[in-house]
């Protein structure tokens, strides 16, 4: 291996990825006095929360009444009943404050006559227990939130001395001996040097991992990167067959057209100009939860109702809507209608596809951030020096399917309690433990092997042959047959990074042996999805079985844990959390109304 010089840097606390997750959490922890770097590989503002539209859930009853626990109750039922019940409660409860915190910081939400946050109805989010009308929940920054939330918070991390260490890419974790996260080895992509940070405590915000499949909503840096290196770390990922597809990804392009366009009133319409949602859906319609509208379009489609020369996708109508309401409400959207999709929102349909959007599974924590390592014994088992948040973590609010909107708050939320939680267990008058060299050396010779790679297929190559896979093999539906074809095709796949091709052996700016070392944290995130779907014989949420067609409470309400070496993937369950915080004499929901039942809208 060539030998590589390393600068060394002390923190108390290091956070990996500056999306809204990782920008709240350094904020938090920089607010606290928590010496605190913040590494990125993008620049903060182009991280994917950028691109977040429709808004963030909280019950702040702008709009209408509403109540924290009817939003843990939609959350509940939306996850299918797989969600942990505390961190559900933690998220409702915490989500006004979080929220009214992002406006003192300075976000420029869209607001009432009376001066109030605007919100918008999104799918699954009612009033009453689920048996009163939609409730307007989501709070919108016209369709712009994400990019009002990432700005706000990159500058007040900037304000509170925050250091930032921008196109910076984490190798590896490192870690001790004894399994204590000590830091990570990064490498600055424009001048080719090597660093190790050292920290008491390392914070994984490092998103989703949508770019396993063809077609989806996420940007193309949303590569699994935190999964990838807990994967390599021999941490388990968690809940991994729960992907979700978004039902109005434009067609062809899959960019995004937020729910807050049904929220504000638009509808989908077949090739028979039916509004078919009321038939599937007859309280919510178009505003049930996303798996079950993905689900109603998919079938759409197959019996032959599709619209287009193909009959292969969807029309979102908007036409009917108030030309002032789509200019203020959804300018955004209508702009992207008119590049991708060459169509004119106050006048044409949009041509729309459920496309991926989000990872439901991702690093199992608890509700303060903290990751899990569990063992038969204690499935609570803490990893320590290591937190995860945001759509990397899964803590897990979402269970089998998120809710619209409760992504932004489930960032904020759970980058703060990460904060909050630093303050107890990482002493700043401490110093900052020596990493283990062994550990970077592992990981320097990792990644001077793919840098020197001299195999035969190209990255780009086998990158194209693992989303092919899993777009055709883990999709919105599947059956024992094709998840069957999934496991056997991507362990052939994975298989072959050991034949991975990388042509340029330079440092700076080096992008083949970047988007090589993001392929190696792909590989693991799609392996144990199809691998954990494949196991998993019902349907719940997302993961909609053929073979299956019911939740199966007795045998599958429990968490999949997937550990993944190389090709080969290892499966355990740990149970589902189903105590509460805070008991209904203390102020808590009556556990009653939260037990499963039938998930219908
Ligand atoms: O439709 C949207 O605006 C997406 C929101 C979300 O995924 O939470």
């Amino acid at each position: 291996m060539a030998a590589y010089e390393y600068e060394t840097h002390d923190y108390d606390v290091v956070v990996v990825g500056a999306g809204g997750a990782g920008l709240r959490a350094t904020l938090g922890m920089a607010e606290q006095g928590l010496r605190t770097a913040c590494i990125t590989k993008v620049f903060p503002t182009r991280s994917h929360t950028v691109a977040a539209q429709g808004g963030i859930a909280a019950s702040l009853g702008n709009m209408g009444p509403d109540h924290w626990q009817w939003h843990m109750y939609d959350t509940v039922k939306g996850s299918d009943w797989l969600g942990d019940t505390d961190a559900m409660e933690y998220l409702a409860r915490e989500a006004p404050k979080a929220v009214y915190e992002l406006e003192h910081y300075g976000v420029p939400f869209s607001r009432t006559e009376k001066g109030k946050i605007y919100q918008r109805p999104f799918g699954g989010h009612t009033t009453e227990f689920g048996e009163g009308p939609p409730v307007q929940r989501t709070c919108a920054a016209a369709d712009r939130t994400g990019h009002a939330i990432l700005h706000t918070l990159y500058g007040q991390s900037l304000k509170q001395k925050a250091e930032f260490f921008i196109e910076y890419f984490a190798i590896d974790l490192i870690m001790s001996e004894d399994g204590v996260c000590q830091g990570v080895v990064a490498w600055k992509l424009d001048d080719g040097t090597i660093h190790v940070f050292a920290a008491k405590m390392v914070v994984l915000a490092t998103g989703g991992y949508g770019r396993a499949y063809f077609s989806a909503t996420s940007a193309h840096t949303c590569t699994g990167d935190g999964g990838g290196m807990v994967a390599r770390a021999g941490l388990p990922l968690q809940d991994m067959e729960f992907v979700q597809f978004h039902p109005t990804g434009i067609y062809g392009a899959g960019c995004l057209i937020t729910e807050g366009a049904r929220g504000e009133g638009g509808y989908l319409t077949n090739s028979e100009g039916e509004r078919f949602m009321e038939r599937y859906a007859p309280t919510y319609k178009d505003l049930a939860s996303r798996d079950v509208v993905s689900r109603c379009m998919t079938m759409e489609i197959r019996e032959g109702r599709g619209v287009g020369p193909n009959k292969d996708h969807i029309h979102l109508n908007l036409s009917h809507l108030p030309p002032e309401v789509l200019a203020e409400r959804l300018p955004g959207i209508s702009e992207s209608a008119k590049i991708f999709a060459g169509v004119d929102v106050t006048k044409q349909p949009i041509p729309v596809l459920p496309t991926v959007h989000y990872n439901m599974g991702g690093i199992p924590t608890n509700y303060w951030g903290e990751v899990l390592n569990p063992t038969p014994e204690n499935p609570d088992n803490i990893a320590p020096g290591l937190m995860a948040v945001g759509e990397a973590g899964c803590a897990s609010v979402h269970g089998a399917n998120r809710l619209g909107s409760n992504s932004l708050i489930d960032l904020v939320v759970f980058g703060r309690a990460a904060a909050i939680r630093a303050k107890d267990v990482v002493d700043p008058k401490t110093a900052v433990p020596t990493p283990n060299k062994a550990s970077i050396d592992a990981a320097l010779s990792r990644f001077d092997g793919l840098r020197h790679a001299k195999g035969s297929l190209p990255t780009a190559d086998l990158r194209l042959e693992m989303q092919k896979t899993m777009q055709a093999d883990a999709a919105v539906f599947r059956t024992d047959r094709t998840l069957a074809e999934g496991c056997q095709k991507m362990a052939a796949v994975a298989g072959k990074m050991d034949d991975i091709k990388v042509t340029d052996r330079s440092l700076i700016w080096n992008s083949d042996l970047m988007e090589t070392l993001e392929l190696t944290n792909l590989m693991p995130n799609a392996l144990a999805t199809v691998v954990a779907a494949e196991a998993r014989k019902e349907s719940r949420g997302a993961h909609a079985h053929e073979d299956y067609p019911d939740r199966d409470d007795a045998n599958w309400r429990k968490h999949s844990l997937a550990w993944v070496e190389g090709p080969a993937v290892r499966l355990a369950y740990r149970p589902v959390k189903l105590e509460p915080l805070s008991t209904a004499e203390e102020g808590g929901i009556d556990l009653k109304k939260i037990a499963p039942k039938a998930r219908v809208y």
